[in-house]
């Protein structure tokens, strides 16, 4: 990969590096040393500069902490396993969707020199962050918010893009248990369902902190009409193996367009499996649970890579379901991934950007 445009780089005087303790990495509290800066003003964007990491001066006026303009993406590269590169997964479709959420939230779109270029300029710059240990990788957070400083409700004149990366480990470390979302609403139609912005997920947290404390992991969100038809989990994308199908609801404007979604129904279909992008009913969830026919239900997301699920809850019932070792399609797809995302399986679609 051509590292492209070299934008300005201020680098730190001491790397915090050693500090770090890559055998025990939690998921997103440990940053690395530097990070992009680039903003818009007047119309136009700066050529974007890659500083130490470190706080921001804000005023308590910044639009986006009182309207929540603000949109952000998530990815993540690996060290590879047969050669001295770092390897990003699919970063332009990262790019795409960010542009996609900013059209959405009224913000500038961000040039591809800034995102694509500064991305790959900073990951190299910080190449050494990138863990080696297997189930870790550099967690990417490209972000933009409304930086202006006025109390009135408007589309934002100034915008901030920042890219902050973080060592990580898993996101879940056991299967998740989800509980089915009866009463509270994620994303309406017509609503931001389908952008990454901070919105969605500021609305999720009461709900899923209410299931957190009757033991769940995360909820399974519901359709704003009649909660009858299955979502998202908010942290990632739900898929079911029903019979000989893999379903999993159409991404349409309430339900995030996740890449690792994508890439699991692109192999899916590949490998030659029946694949249904429908409404996916509750009832026939519960009911294939009831009557055995439910083989596998997993999250897809870059955090979440592929998350097992091992229990939904409903309405005051638990259905365990089946266990992981049994479950052909998630396991053999989870493989597949990881061995492309670290280099030791074939990268067919060219999804691999390599440092
Ligand atoms: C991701 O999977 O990258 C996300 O943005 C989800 C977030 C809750 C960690």
């Amino acid at each position: 990969m051509e590292i492209g445009q070299a934008l300005p780089v201020e680098k730190v005087k001491q790397s915090r590096l050693p500090q770090v303790d890559f055998n025990n990495i939690p998921f997103g509290k440990i940053y690395s040393d530097h990070m992009l800066v680039a903003e818009f003003k007047n119309g136009q964007w700066d050529g974007g500069k890659i500083i130490p990491f470190g706080d921001l001066p804000l005023s308590p006026a910044t639009s986006t902490i009182h309207y929540g303009q603000s949109i952000f993406e998530g990815l993540k590269a690996y060290k590879s396993e047969t050669e001295d590169k770092v390897l990003l997964f699919r970063p332009d479709e990262n790019f795409k969707r960010f542009n996609e959420s900013a059209t959405r939230l009224c913000m500038p779109h961000v040039p591809e020199e800034v995102f694509m270029d500064g991305l790959f300029q900073l990951v190299n710059l910080d190449r050494e962050w990138v863990p080696n240990t297997p189930g870790c990788s550099l967690y990417i957070r490209p972000f933009m918010f409304a930086a202006d400083a006025y109390l009135g409700l408007k589309p934002s004149d100034s915008y901030k893009f920042l890219i902050i990366t973080s060592p990580v480990g898993d996101y879940y470390a056991e299967p998740v248990r989800v509980k089915i979302e009866r009463h509270y609403t994620r994303a309406a139609k017509g609503g931001t369902g389908y952008a990454k912005c901070a919105g969605n997920y500021a609305a999720s947290i009461y709900p899923a902190k209410l299931a957190q404390e009757k033991g769940y992991h995360q909820l399974l969100w519901t359709d704003g009409a009649k909660h009858e038809f299955i979502e998202e989990a908010g942290s990632m994308n739900v898929m079911f193996v029903i019979g000989d199908k893999l379903i999993t609801a159409p991404a349409g404007d309430s339900i995030l367009h996740g890449i690792t979604r994508k890439t699991v129904l692109t192999l899916a279909k590949e490998w030659g499996m029946e694949v249904e992008e429908r409404p996916v009913e509750v009832k026939e969830v519960l009911e294939a649970v009831k009557n055995g026919t439910l083989k596998e239900a997993f999250g897809t997301g870059t955090a979440a890579t592929i998350a097992h699920i091992i229990a939904i809850g409903d309405d005051g019932t638990d259905y365990e379901l089946p266990a992981i070792e049994t479950r052909e399609f998630s396991n053999k797809v989870l493989k597949e991934l990881t061995g492309i995302q670290r280099g030791n399986k074939e990268d067919a679609h060219n999804w691999i950007f390599k440092i």
